[in-house]
Parts: C-alpha cells; sequence; structure tokens
C-alpha cells in the first residue's frame, strides 16, 4: 500500500499544480488545464485475459465475448462473469499510480459493452455485487481514493451497445421468456436508470465517457444527458455521446493527430495495444513515447487520457505501472511544460519536437537532441526575451539566421528522456507554420500539408490486431498527371536524402522535383504495409522556401497510398 503523500507531492510541482486538485478546479478545468488523464477498463473479461479454452484471442480484450473476438454465448459469458473476484483490487494504490503519473483524473468503466456493471445496481442484477462473491463496491472505493488524493473520478459508460441485455445494441433479441425486445426496453430498464445511479452515487463526477453511440437515437442520447447536467453539473459529457452532444471531441482510438485540431478534444491511448488486461500484450509504451504522445497531443491543443487495463484480481501489470511513473517523474520536473498550456503556433510538430506555449512563454521539448548542439527553430515571428534550459541557470545563446532562430545548446542533453528550452517572448507567439527542412535532424512531413492535384487526400484507419487502431492521411487514388506539392523553408543549402513512405502493390517509380530545380526519380518495390523506401539525394541551392512535388510515374498508381517525405541532410557530413 502506497503511502498518501499527497500534499508533499504537490508541493514539489508548484503552485498551479495544486490549483488543479480537483475539489477548487472549474468545470472542465482538469480537462482543460490537466490536459492529462488516467483511462482504466477492467471487468469480467479481464479475468479471461483475452485466453479462452485454452485459445488466445488477440485484440482489445474488453471485446473477447463478442462474435468478432472468442464468440462467448452471453449465458456462458454470464456465468463466468459471478467467478469474477478481485481480491487484489486496491484503490488507493491505483489512484496514488495516476497521480505518480501525474495524471489529473481518472475514467474507469462502470459498465462496457459486454454489460457487467462494476458496481452495486440496483436496476440490473448483472453486476459486480449482486452476482460476484467480491462483496465490495471497487467503485466507491476508487472514487474515495481520487478524492483523498485531489483527484478527479468519472465513468466510462456504454450506454448503447449491451451485449447482455435484451434489447441493447449487438445484445440479445428476445427476453429470457422469449419475447421479442426492443432498445426502449432496454433504455428504460437498464440504460437510463444506470446512468442515474453511476451520476448520482458517486460523488463529485468529472466527465461521463460515453462510447460507440452507433445508431441510437437522439431523444435517447438527450434524456442521458439531462440526467448528468441535473445530476452532476460540473461535469462534461464525452465526444463519444452520439448526435454531436457531447461536450468536446473525442478523436478516433490510439489516435494523436499531426496537425493541430481546434476547439475542446481529447485523444485516448493506451499503454500497450489492448484497453482491457490481455495476458500476452506486453508491447507497453516507453516513458519517452508516453511523453512525446502527451506533449505533443497538449501541443496540437488537447487532453490525452492514457489506459491502464488491471488484470481479473485487480492488480496492475507493473510494466505499465513503471512506465507511468517514470513519465510521471519527468512531469514533476516540468509541470509547466504539460499543465495549463496551450497548442504550438507552429501548428505541427517539429523535427526536434514540440512545442507547448503558456502566455508569452514556449517551451520547446526536445525528443531528438542535435548532435551538434545547435537547435533550429524556423519562423519564429515574435522577438525573444530570453532563452534557457529548463535544467540550466545560465541563458542560452541564439542568433537569427534566414527567420530560422539557431540556439546553442550543449552537445549533451540533458534530461535522458526529454530536455525543455524555455523560450520567453516580448509579446504573444507567432509562427509561420510552414514546414521546414531541419539543417540537421531528419524531417518527415506528411501528406495532411500538401496541395494534391489530380490525386486524392483522405485519412485512412485500420486495424493492426482487432480494435487496435492505426490512422494515418495519405494520398491516393494516383493518375499520370498526380502531384503532392509541399511548400517548405530551408536554411542550409545542399544535398539530402529523399525517402518516401508509402504502401501499394509491385513496383513503383515515383519522381521528386523541386520547382526551378531538380528532378529525381527511383524504382522501388512496395509493401501492403506502409513502409519507407529511398529515393534518392537531391538539392536545395540556397536559404528560402521552396515547392517540392512528387509523382507516381509508373506501376499500379491506383493501389499506391502516399504516407510522408522524408528529408534526411548529408549536406553536413560530405
Ligand atoms: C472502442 C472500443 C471500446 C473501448 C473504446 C476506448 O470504442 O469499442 O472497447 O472501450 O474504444 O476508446
Amino acid at each position: 500500500m502506497q503511502e498518501d503523500n499527497s500534499q508533499e507531492m504537490d508541493t514539489l510541482w508548484g503552485e498551479d499544480v495544486i490549483a488543479l486538485r480537483a475539489e477548487n478546479a472549474e468545470r472542465g478545468q482538469l480537462f482543460n488545464d490537466g490536459n492529462y488523464a488516467m483511462f482504466i477498463h477492467w471487468g469480467p473479461y479481464a479475468q479471461l485475459a483475452n485466453k479462452v479454452d485454452g485459445k488466445t484471442y488477440y485484440g482489445i480484450g474488453e471485446w473477447i465475448m463478442n462474435p468478432r473476438m472468442a464468440n462467448i454465448p452471453v449465458e456462458e459469458y454470464m456465468e463466468m462473469a459471478k467467478t469474477f473476484n478481485p481480491v487484489n483490487f486496491d484503490a488507493t494504490e491505483i489512484a496514488q499510480l495516476a497521480k505518480d503519473a501525474g495524471m489529473k483524473y481518472i475514467i474507469i468503466t462502470s459498465k462496457h459493452h459486454d454489460g457487467f456493471a462494476m458496481y452495486r445496481s440496483a436496476c440490473n442484477d448483472f453486476n459486480i455485487g449482486a452476482v460476484t462473491q467480491f462483496n465490495r463496491d471497487p467503485m466507491k472505493e476508487l472514487a474515495g481514493a481520487c478524492k483523498k488524493l485531489g483527484l478527479g473520478f468519472g465513468f466510462y459508460y456504454s450506454h448503447n451497445q449491451d451485449w447482455t441485455f435484451p434489447g441493447g445494441a449487438n445484445g440479445p433479441g428476445t427476453d429470457a421468456d422469449g419475447n421479442p425486445a426492443t432498445f426502449d426496453d432496454y433504455f428504460v430498464k437498464k440504460c437510463l436508470p444506470q446512468v442515474e445511479e453511476i451520476t448520482s452515487q458517486y460523488g463529485p463526477i468529472e466527465l461521463i465517457w460515453f462510447d460507440t453511440p452507433g445508431q441510437m437515437p437522439k431523444k435517447y442520447i438527450e434524456q442521458l444527458i439531462e440526467v448528468v447536467r441535473n445530476n452532476q453539473p460540473n461535469a462534461l459529457v464525452s465526444g463519444r455521446a452520439g448526435h454531436g452532444l457531447g461536450d468536446y471531441k473525442t478523436l478516433g482510438d490510439m489516435d494523436v493527430p499531426s496537425t493541430n485540431v481546434e476547439g475542446m478534444w481529447e485523444s485516448v491511448d493506451t499503454t500497450n495495444d489492448s484497453w482491457a488486461f490481455a495476458w500476452y500484450d506486453e508491447y507497453w509504451k516507453t516513458p519517452g513515447e508516453i511523453l512525446r504522445r502527451l506533449i505533443s497531443c497538449v501541443a496540437r491543443g488537447g487532453t490525452y487520457m492514457l489506459n491502464i487495463g488491471p488484470r481479473g484480481d485487480g492488480s496492475i501489470p507493473e510494466r505499465a505501472a513503471r512506465t507511468l511513473r517514470a513519465a510521471g517523474k519527468w512531469i514533476r520536473r516540468y509541470p509547466q511544460v504539460v499543465y495549463g498550456t496551450d497548442a504550438s503556433p507552429w501548428q505541427h510538430a517539429l523535427p526536434w519536437g514540440d512545442v507547448t506555449v503558456k502566455d508569452n512563454t514556449l517551451f520547446l521539448s526536445i525528443f531528438n537532441w542535435p548532435a551538434s548542439g545547435t537547435l533550429y527553430l524556423p519562423g519564429l515571428k515574435t522577438e525573444i526575451e530570453s532563452a534557457s534550459l529548463l535544467d540550466g541557470d545560465q541563458s542560452t545563446p541564439f542568433e537569427k539566421k534566414h527567420g530560422w532562430t539557431c540556439f546553442e545548446l550543449s552537445p549533451q542533453a540533458p534530461d535522458n528522456l526529454v530536455s525543455v528550452l524555455e523560450v520567453k517572448l516580448k509579446g504573444t507567439p507567432k509562427a509561420d507554420s510552414t514546414w521546414a527542412i531541419d539543417p540537421e535532424i531528419e524531417t518527415e512531413i506528411f501528406s495532411e500539408a500538401a496541395v494534391v492535384e489530380n490525386a486524392t487526400l483522405e485519412n485512412q484507419r485500420w486495424m493492426e490486431k482487432f480494435g487496435e487502431w492505426k490512422h494515418v492521411s495519405r494520398v491516393h487514388k494516383w493518375t499520370p498527371e498526380g502531384k503532392a506539392t509541399w511548400t517548405v523553408n530551408v536554411l542550409a543549402p545542399g544535398d539530402y536524402i529523399v525517402d518516401l513512405t508509402y504502401s501499394g502493390e509491385g513496383r513503383l517509380v515515383w519522381g521528386v522535383t523541386i520547382e526551378n530545380g531538380e528532378h529525381i526519380q527511383n524504382q522501388q518495390n512496395s509493401s501492403h504495409n506502409y513502409q519507407r523506401f529511398p529515393i534518392g539525394w537531391i538539392n536545395f541551392s540556397g536559404p528560402g522556401t521552396y515547392k517540392i512535388s512528387v509523382s507516381c510515374l509508373e506501376g499500379d498508381l491506383g493501389k499506391a497510398s502516399l504516407k510522408s517525405i522524408h528529408f534526411t541532410p548529408v549536406h553536413n557530413i560530405l
């Protein structure tokens, strides 16, 4: 059991973090300023851990009973759920982990698509209190632990899908007596009364996270939101309520956008590949990956909610806890980079890292430290007052060159995870969002930044394993006249290696052309997965702005799908 060191912990983090304790936060402040939360997927499915009758099913574990996974019959699943007995569940340990991770609130599954309520529900017996020997209410315990540690608390509730209650979306079509069941039956007998329960019996609620609204009629969602508003006027409703009725936008699973998104929004992600515990899933995000995705999410203007999946016995996978705590230690060193900061004026990440903003101060989070010790910042339009490393005590020299600001840092990064350069400006941060090719560090520019002619720029998402979503913006449906053109800013003239990341079928010939400059082309193979292929060296004659175009010249143009173009400097090593 972790001792409650929350007060001591808070004093380490500076005044603004103390203000972010749930009890004194304004409506939505933990979301808007906290910028970082814990998602928890936990239920009887965690007990199966993706293994049924000795066979492992790969994909998101909370779908294990679904026909697209183990296809467990409803009765069999409901029988299994009775054996759920999380004797190692420790609410304080989980809340302390969220606190140590630097997260500001916890959202936990009160009822997922399987229909099992993780609390004592009076309106439906398929719940932890009625059918298992576990005679506690883990939701009440976790709500209390969060309150004690100053964290916000809220519930995930699958309001449309219910695979075990008659009438629930994708659930049984008849009741126990064989009578046809309607969605209205499910809504009136279970969904509405349960949302009433979770918004009235667990104290102050930060957020109700509805999910997969599917074809749920608007009138039902409006009723649910009315219950939330009445019982929890300070609570937010997630972007997946349906019919655009949520209080903010929830992006697709596991999607951290590469260009800024306007308004209030969140990315939801998971520490490995499955939301719920899966016995085989040991592919954990490292502390560096967690920080890069968190900082980039904040830099795009959003909030990052990162998931853990406790085991069936209630314990937390040790590796998940370790990586979260390591990232949290970094946040405790630099809370001002993540909390209360806003989107980057560059509108996208930069080759070496990303930028979060607080008033007239930029925080340059450097993920890839330049070996030369010189950090190149393109297009800053506001005059600099001062610059210094958050680790350092002396100012960082800099000079302006052709619209770039070149900061002289040491060749050795001060922080082994992410180093931060604080740049105080003499006014509101303004930047030219034109993509710029770094003189030293490889630059990847995505298709969504291109102007596309005679081809199609379109978002694409697919599942690696079942439920493990990937997202790209790509150029496809190429024609012989097709062209993707980027406007880029170059500081250092000379040669750069050009690679393209694309998917396709068979050999393809790609052309890369600098307007009024060099043209190169090459034939490479392709793969059904997005893969990076070299095209060749290309020369930029001097500092300045260029238009550079890519065309698909030969091969199966219809199947070619371009994700990004890469520039790796060679001028500096010749
Ligand atoms: C998808 C899945 C659901 C999961 C959610 C997390 O909606 O269906 O299982 O809880 O993503 O964002």
